[in-house]
């Protein structure tokens, strides 16, 4: 099968490929996602066989109106705390955690009984998503366990033959996945960060915990809270090692280890002082420029074979910075050299 590549004006060929029960990368304001129909059971375990992902970790249905959760009947209940946050923040990066209906199949839920929902708020998500007529199902659009996909390109790269069709929308312009939050039970605790920041929940919802997995290790045996947080994520091939210290630390480490095999995630400033091959996230300090870039820097260095060690430093946990932190963590296998 070969994948179809659609632009734009083709939105309504996307959609029809979604209706008739097959699944189409589509772009969202975060990462490429993989979609297909929702409610449709047989679809929706076709993205798990594209992507190689494993049938226990849920899926994120995608809708293109807040009233879209009542009338496909999704959740049990709707609570204030997700009214206010959809005002905040919805369409956008945010995607909240829901008591599920049994409209819901379990193939999206993954046998949990809750339910991930999200209104992106890319204007041509919300157009196949309205075109097609159905919620969409989406993870992101990489092969399980290699970095997100923040272009179409990037999309093919991973998945030219195992879909249908990838649906051109530009680069996505947040560039990390959406901040995850689950209102199903107690205080509102956040499972994954995303662009939108821990303070800037709290600045809506007052108490707001985060997840001990979004910054550490799940220990052995630990069930999490998300099951997408317990596998190996966002790795590229090459060894990520996150350096802790100093910018002149930082600078020194990485030429004092230099090699052809050797590669700097590092950002614009660094660049003349670094005698290493270098990839940069942008300036300093730039956090929303960094979370941007992360992807398609990750997956630069994998393209350049040689590549064998990643050196960065440990991103900041301000804001966006803590998306940044949580994916190049994981990245890196939880390592990090106190210089
Ligand atoms: O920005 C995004 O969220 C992108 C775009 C395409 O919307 N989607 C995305 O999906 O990142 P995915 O499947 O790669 O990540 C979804 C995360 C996983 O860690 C999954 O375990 C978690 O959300 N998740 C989904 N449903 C859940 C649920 N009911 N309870 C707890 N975690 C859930
Ligand atoms: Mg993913």
């Amino acid at each position: 099968m070969k994948t179809l590549v659609l632009d734009e004006k083709q939105i309504d060929i996307a959609a029809d490929i979604l209706k008739n029960g097959g699944v189409v990368g589509i772009p969202t304001e975060t990462v490429y996602g993989l979609a297909a129909d929702a409610l449709n059971g047989a679809a929706v375990a076709k993205i798990f066989r594209a992507k190689g992902r494993p049938m226990d970790n849920p899926l994120i249905v995608h809708i293109a109106d807040f009233s879209d959760i009542r009338r496909f009947d999704l959740v049990r209940e709707i609570p204030e705390s997700a009214e206010a946050l959809a005002k905040a923040f919805w369409p956008g990066p945010l995607t909240m955690i829901f008591k599920r209906t049994d409209a819901v199949p379990s193939e999206v839920s993954a046998g949990l009984d809750t339910v991930a929902i999200r209104f992106p708020s890319h204007p041509v998500a919300q157009a196949v998503i309205r075109a097609a007529g159905t919620p969409l199902a989406a993870p992101s659009a990489n092969l399980s366990g290699s970095p997100s996909p923040t272009t179409a390109r990037h999309v093919l790269n991973d998945m030219d033959g195992r879909i249908d069709a990838v649906l051109d929308g530009g680069a996505s312009a947040v560039g990390v996945e959406s901040t995850v939050i689950t209102l199903a039970a107690g205080t509102p605790r956040v499972l994954r960060p995303g662009g939108v920041t821990v303070e800037m929940l709290r600045e809506v919802l007052g108490e707001v915990d985060v997840d001990d997995a979004v910054l550490h290790q799940l220990a052995e045996g630990a069930e999490a809270a998300s099951p997408g947080m317990k596998y190996k994520h966002y790795a590229p091939k090459a060894n990520v090692i996150l350096l802790k210290g100093s910018d002149r630390a930082y600078i020194d480490y990485v030429n004092a280890h230099a090699g052809d095999d050797v590669c700097a995630l590092c950002c614009d400033e660094d660049l003349l002082d670094l005698k290493v091959k270098t990839v940069s996230l942008g300036r300093r300090g730039d956090y929303l420029t960094h979370a941007r870039h992360l992807f398609d820097c990750l997956r630069r260095m994998d393209e350049n074979k040689t590549v064998r060690t990643v050196y960065s430093r440990l991103p900041s946990t301000e804001g966006v910075g803590l998306a940044v932190y949580n994916r190049l963590i994981r990245a890196a296998g939880f390592e990090v050299i106190e210089l």
